[in-house]
């Protein structure tokens, strides 16, 4: 099937645009290249440089590549950057998906996966977090993300529109081939932090905070590889392709967690030798723990992780900086 992957030369999109093909699919790239890169796409790929806020582009998209489906990536994602510039982070996300939104129901009405994330439930005491948890995004980043889904909702009810919401926990690793992987400008997740930091690009790695309510202080994440979080895309455009369900929201995680120290030891590890570390106050914003509760992808989306050891992520995010120590610029 033909699939337009909205903001497909990302880090997600672009691991996904590479199961879609393993799967069988023929995907079509639609980025402003504003964070993705065109060389982590293969060649044959049809990359359309445009930008969702500009509304006739999206729909010229869709009418000269008349897709199956689309998948939606495109967003600014940096949870401090958009406090500081909420504008930006509404326009960017929230317009630019309602642009999506109208160009696909006035023009092809194909079913959408849109990437949302653990951002939208903020800080809760539940442990794992499922889907029916109470949403109360602590960022304005997971408020255009919350905002979204609800339009997405909005547009299924009013036009037919069907839809899989995909909620990540903490996206990381790298194709195991080591040629594509993480590559954003903004660097601030802890395990590419980690690796940036083996490789003499960064002094030492920051704890924040040794003092939550965890077994050793430090705060736990669900860490889901992105190869894996590529597949639950796979598996969500093709039921929906093929019309098992029309209207679904489901956490992608591997429902267990990992503590920033089990973190660092675990890099430690992988590049063999300990990296320079140094307590630091806490990170505002930052929820003692977030686990996904990951039973409903398994169970209805058959949802089967194959990266569960956080060695093995760990080695594929490690390979993929020590091969491209400045991203695609070598
Ligand atoms: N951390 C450090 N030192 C660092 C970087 C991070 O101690 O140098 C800690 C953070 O404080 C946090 C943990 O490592 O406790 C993970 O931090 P990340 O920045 O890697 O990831 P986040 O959990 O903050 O956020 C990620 C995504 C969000 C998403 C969230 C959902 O970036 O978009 O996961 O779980 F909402």
């Amino acid at each position: 099937m033909k699939i337009l992957v909205v903001g497909g030369a990302g880090y997600i999109g672009s691991h996904t645009v590479r199961q879609l093909i393993r799967a069988g699919h023929t995907p079509v790239v639609f980025d402003n290249l504003s964070s993705g890169h065109a060389e982590a796409l293969p060649a044959d790929v049809p990359l359309v440089r445009g930008d969702l806020l500009d509304a006739d582009a999206v729909r010229a998209a869709l009418d000269a590549h008349q897709p199956d489906a689309v998948i939606h990536f495109a967003a600014l994602i940096e949870v401090g950057e958009s406090m500081r510039a909420p504008a930006r982070y509404y326009r960017n996300n929230v317009v630019g998906s309602l642009n999506l939104l109208q160009a696909i129901t006035e023009t092809r009405k194909v079913p959408l996966v849109f990437s949302s994330t653990a951002a939208v439930y903020g800080t809760t005491d539940l442990v794992p977090i499922p889907e029916t948890a109470a949403m109360q995004p602590e960022s304005v980043y997971g408020e255009t993300k919350l905002m979204t889904e609800n339009m997405i909702h909005a547009f299924h009810m009013a036009h037919g529109l069907p839809y899989t919401v995909l909620r990540y926990f903490n996206v990381c690793g790298a194709a195991p081939e080591g040629d594509i992987g993480e590559a954003h400008a903004g660097k601030s997740h802890l395990i590419e932090l980690a690796a940036l930091t083996a490789l003499g690009q960064r002094e030492k790695m920051f704890i924040f905070g040794d003092d939550y309510p965890t077994p050793d202080g430090t705060c736990i994440r669900d860490y889901v590889h992105v190869q894996d979080l590529a597949d639950a895309h796979v598996l969500a455009v093709e039921a929906l392709l093929a019309g098992q369900r029309t209207e679904g929201t489901f956490n992608v995680g591997l429902g267990h967690g990992f503590s920033v120290k089990e973190v660092l030891d675990t890099v430690d590890d992988v590049i063999g030798t300990p990296l320079n570390r140094e307590l630091a106050p806490r990170r505002a914003g930052d929820p003692p723990r977030l686990v996904a509760d990951a039973t409903r992808i398994r169970e209805e989306l058959g949802f089967k992780p194959q990266f569960t050891n956080l060695k093995d992520i760990v080695q594929t995010a490690w390979n993929w900086h020590k091969g491209h120590p400045h991203d695609f610029r070598q």
